[in-house]
């Protein structure tokens, strides 16, 4: 039986054609395919098995699709299209908060101006409290953080020193909904972790530095406790929520493990800003791809929100039992043993590809679409350091 997988994209090049080398290379019994977008009955059936959606997050009719797909026909998905419309940041934090995880005191702050509608002023007239912003500045204790409730990207995200700040901030949200978030300050550790179904890479983030050098090849930065925890919020919040290919970041302060951004349902996997670990993510991807389809995974589009909630105990029982919860869910040990059984030559698979001429190219190309011509050639050095490096340690 053929399976095929759909990729359903915006932009991106260089990750698709990674994963459709790949995929060619790693199996026989499968196909990759572009998904376009165009009238769907809503009793069609679609031909895929799998599907990565990195679009549905900004456009309407893709997402449809994708809910279309998932609740009619058993289409397996990642993320869910479901979860993903509800549960921005803002659900994600009181999720975790909930669950006992050190998610920063966070408030959020009503609107700055009057919404675009024509009832708006009369209700907020009747029922909208006055409140005094630097009270509750105050109560949180500064430094702050002031960030879109459902942000990405570093939109209209500002750091708060000071009452001046703090109104400058509120006051250029206009219409942006707001939440004021106690700041982790001077943290030791920045930790952004990609998790790719049942797997996670815990990667050294540096938010100061330029994209091409934000992450840091460095393999010992958490101790190992540390480390662990962080994979445990992260498959945690992913199991939750059932999303399957998600980034978590976490500011370590001394022991403590903080998350401030966890749901991200298009996770930055660019090979310019990943390079050495971009082929551990396609390997990944392909990996937990094959899983699904050949397994006949069933997706899930329930969520089983109050096995979760029903956890007690200490905070390290309580972790022990998430991720006891999260290992169920992605079946981490079955993944592990199919892998090791049905793709034991994957990695020398993508050995050979970027050791191969056709990497070289998507790298090549991929650094002139992201760079201005003068820098060009000092970015493929780069990066070509960077893979010859993953080469070496792989
Ligand atoms: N509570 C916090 N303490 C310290 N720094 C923070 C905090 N929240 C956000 N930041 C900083 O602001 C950046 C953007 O915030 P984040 O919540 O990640 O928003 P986005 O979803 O736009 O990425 C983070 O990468 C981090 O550098
Ligand atoms: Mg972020």
């Amino acid at each position: 039986m053929r399976h095929l997988i759909g990729l359903l994209l915006g932009t991106e090049e260089d990750w698709p054609t990674a994963f459709e080398a790949i995929m060619r290379e790693a199996t026989d019994g499968f196909d990759v395919e572009r998904v376009t977008i165009e009238p769907f009955n809503l009793r069609d059936k679609p031909r895929h098995d799998v599907v990565i959606d990195r679009l549905a997050y900004w456009y309407y009719h893709p997402r449809e699709w994708l809910k279309k797909i998932a609740m009619m026909d058993d289409v397996y998905v990642l993320n869910s299209p479901f979860t993903f419309q509800a549960m921005e940041k803002h659900t994600a934090y009181c999720a975790l908060m909930r669950m006992g995880i050190k998610v920063p005191d966070t408030v959020l702050v009503p609107y700055k101006n009057p919404l675009d509608n024509a009832r708006y002023a009369y209700t907020s007239a009747r029922y909208n409290r006055p409140f005094d912003l630097d009270e509750i500045a105050e109560s949180l204790g500064y430094p702050l953080v002031m960030k879109p409730y459902d942000g990405g990207a570093w939109r209209g995200v500002s750091i708060v020193r000071s009452p001046a700040e703090l109104h400058a901030a509120y006051d250029a949200s206009g219409e942006m909904l707001m939440h004021l978030q106690k700041a982790i300050d001077g943290y030791d550790a920045f930790a952004r972790s990609l998790s790719i179904g049942a797997e996670t890479m815990v990667m050294k983030f540096q938010p100061e530095l330029p994209m091409h050098s934000r992450y840091a090849v460095d393999h010992n930065f958490l101790s190992p406790q540390v480390g662990d925890e962080v994979v445990t919020i992260s498959r945690l919040v992913n199991a939750f929520f059932r999303w399957e290919f998600n980034s978590c970041e976490v500011l370590v302060k001394g022991s403590d493990v903080h998350p401030i951004d966890y749901a991200n349902a298009c996770p930055d996997v660019a090979l310019t800003s990943l390079h050495y670990y971009f082929p551990w993510a396609m390997k990944t991807l392909v990996k937990w791809t094959i899983f699904c389809a050949e397994t006949g995974r069933r997706p899930r589009i329930d969520l089983g929100t109050r096995e979760y909630f029903e956890i007690e105990g200490d905070y390290a029982e309580r972790l022990a039992a998430y991720r006891r919860l999260a290992d169920d869910y992605f079946e981490t040990e079955r993944y592990h043993e199919f892998c090791a059984t049905r793709l034991p030559h994957l990695d020398q698979v993508v050995r050979d590809w970027v050791a191969g001429p056709a990497f070289d190219d998507l790298l090549v190309d991929t650094v002139r679409h992201t760079y201005p011509p003068g820098e060009h050639e000092r970015f493929v050095e780069h990066f070509r350091g960077l893979m010859t490096l993953w080469l070496k340690e792989n």
